[in-house]
């Protein structure tokens, strides 16, 4: 296959560019979790101890364990549900602390993994495969997590949607924990594209294919799209990855339409201090008694 014309190529767009896809207009998350070659990648990652492409290091995974079992007022028998557990990096340390956890995940593989070392270890942990957005989600649970700054990567409709999900998972007075992309990252990115064979050292198919990345930014929304096309001998394929910049004020007013109590921030989920000028930090609400 031959590079295009674009080949090695990153320009500046720069503003008033024609063909900016309208916001969230497509949701590729669970083809890009379920391809074989990339959920491959991802994989490695994940248990890569050190790599953050996935999930954030181990030690920090060790750290935030510790500090979300009291945090969400977890003990031996306690019910969680893990919304995007992945291979299950935080739902089987919660489940070899004796929490019983129930992991959503859309990722065939990421699931066989989480499930095959529950298995081995004799966890209390389940896992289920389907899209927190629509799959079922059991009730009573008494705190929830969604972790890797996931809220982010949704519409507001997908928030809304999904928000209203937790709140009827939780039991009365059960917790909920996130992580957000905070508005102060947006001023990273700027539009741009480029264009090469095997983008990215071949992380999107098996080589030989010609990959090109798109980078748009819609400032008013503080969202930003990376768009990847990528052309391989069997046929085209496309992946979006959004994600929205939110400041807290914007998380609590998510979090009251749904029902959802007043938050408490952290800088992160192991509960360093906030921080507003940071690029993530991470929400702590609860579903109210009443
Ligand atoms: C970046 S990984 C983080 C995994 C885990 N929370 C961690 O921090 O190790 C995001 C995970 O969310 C899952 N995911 C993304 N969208 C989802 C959806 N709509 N429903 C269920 N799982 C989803 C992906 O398959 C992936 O395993």
């Amino acid at each position: 296959m031959q590079p295009g014309p674009y080949a090695g190529l990153v320009t500046s767009r720069g503003a008033g560019s024609g063909g900016r896809p309208d916001p969230f207009s497509e949701y590729t998350t669970p083809e890009f979790w379920n391809d074989e070659h990339i959920s491959g990648q991802m994989l490695r990652f994940h248990l890569d101890p050190m790599a953050e492409p996935a999930s954030r290091a181990h030690h920090f995974i060790d750290r935030s364990v510790d500090w979300l079992i009291p945090t969400l007022g977890l003990a031996t028998g306690s019910r969680l549900l893990d919304l995007g557990c992945g291979p299950g990096l935080y739902a089987n340390r919660f489940a070899a602390r004796g929490i019983q956890v129930l992991g959503i995940d859309v990722s065939r593989r990421s699931l066989d993994f989480a499930g095959a070392e529950a298995h081995c270890r004799s966890l209390p942990a389940t896992f289920r495969q389907g899209s927190y957005l629509s799959c079922d989600l059991g009730t009573g649970h008494d705190a929830a997590i969604l972790i890797y700054e996931d809220y982010c990567a949704l519409s507001p409709a997908q928030r809304a949607t999904l928000l209203t999900r937790v709140r009827a998972a939780l039991r009365p007075g059960g917790r909920f924990v996130f992580d957000v992309t905070g508005e102060p990252r947006f001023s990273q990115y700027r539009d741009a594209i480029t264009r090469e064979p095997n983008l990215m050292d071949g992380f999107w198919a098996e080589p030989p294919y010609v990959g090109t990345h798109e980078t748009w930014t819609y400032p008013d929304l503080h969202l930003v799209l990376d768009k990847y096309l990528i052309e391989t001998q069997a046929g085209t394929r496309c992946f979006w990855n959004w994600m929205q910049c939110l400041a807290p004020r914007e998380v609590a007013a998510e979090l009251a339409a749904a029902g959802l109590g007043r938050p408490d921030y952290f800088g992160d989920v192991a509960g360093t201090r906030f921080d507003p000028s940071a690029t993530t930090f991470a929400v702590l609400t609860r579903r109210p008694e009443q």
